[in-house]
């Protein structure tokens, strides 16, 4: 059987589909659903949400220049259902979901969601307006990360949280580990490639690094190789 040729359209998948909260700077605040988003940048560190005009979130995201993202966890995922069906302007999306505001630490406006284990604090640097969706291109200025998943060494166990991915319209959890970063090359593991895979080391923890070789917020990289 060979392969069916489709018009062009989107099907980069799996997503994340995260709840971007905002507010106005009279104070409303709201949540909406994303699934179009993405890390552009590492230093700085960088990320882009692309939103539709129409949404009651745009003009708030538009007039402060702020937003969060959200991550999301399968025990979030009616929520970010429902924040992704229905519109602030009509409903409380944070009491219909039982959300819980709180500020952020590096923005003015916008608040991050208890709830959410992560918590990435942002703000625009460019809007390119793409077409149906414009592209907000922003600066992480804070992330958030709940202490709960800290284990006793001070790692931060993302894993560990059920985070939540979106795929063709359906919402999955992530299924079982295959390996770490940079597992395929590594002596002694069961699927390395003999040993013979060229190494790739594009992304990392790196910025999570501090000058001098401290890293911040508990991250820890793992050797390379
Ligand atoms: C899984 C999922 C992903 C979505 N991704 C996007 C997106 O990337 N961009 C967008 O503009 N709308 C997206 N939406 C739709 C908005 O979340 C939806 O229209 C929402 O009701 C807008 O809320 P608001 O009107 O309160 O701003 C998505 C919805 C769902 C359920």
């Amino acid at each position: 059987m060979g392969k069916q040729i489709w018009k062009p359209g989107n099907m980069l998948y799996p997503l994340p589909a995260v709840m971007v909260s905002a507010a106005d700077r009279e104070g409303n605040t709201n949540i909406l659903t994303i699934a179009w988003t993405g890390t552009v940048c590492t230093n700085p560190a960088m990320v882009y949400i692309s939103v539709r005009p129409e949404r009651y979130s745009y003009h708030m995201i538009k007039e402060t220049g702020e937003f969060v993202i959200n991550l999301t966890t399968e025990k979030l995922a009616r929520a970010a259902d429902y924040c992704g069906v229905r519109s602030g302007e009509k409903v409380d999306k944070w009491k219909e979901c039982c959300l819980t505001e709180e500020k952020a630490v590096s923005l003015e406006f916008a608040p991050v969601i208890k709830e959410s284990p992560v918590n990435i604090e942002c703000r625009v640097k460019e809007i390119l307006e793409l077409g149906s969706h414009h592209m907000f291109v922003a600066e992480v200025t804070a992330v958030q990360a709940d202490e709960a998943y800290l284990d006793k060494n001070g790692k931060f166990d993302l894993n560990k949280t059920g985070l939540l991915a979106y795929s063709h319209g359906e919402y999955l959890g992530l299924g079982k580990k295959l390996g770490t970063f940079g597992y395929s090359v590594k002596k002694n593991t069961v699927g390395a490639a003999a040993g013979k895979g060229e190494r790739h080391s594009g992304h990392s923890h790196r910025n999570n690094k501090k000058k001098g070789g401290k890293r911040r917020g508990g991250f820890r990289r793992r050797k390379a190789g």
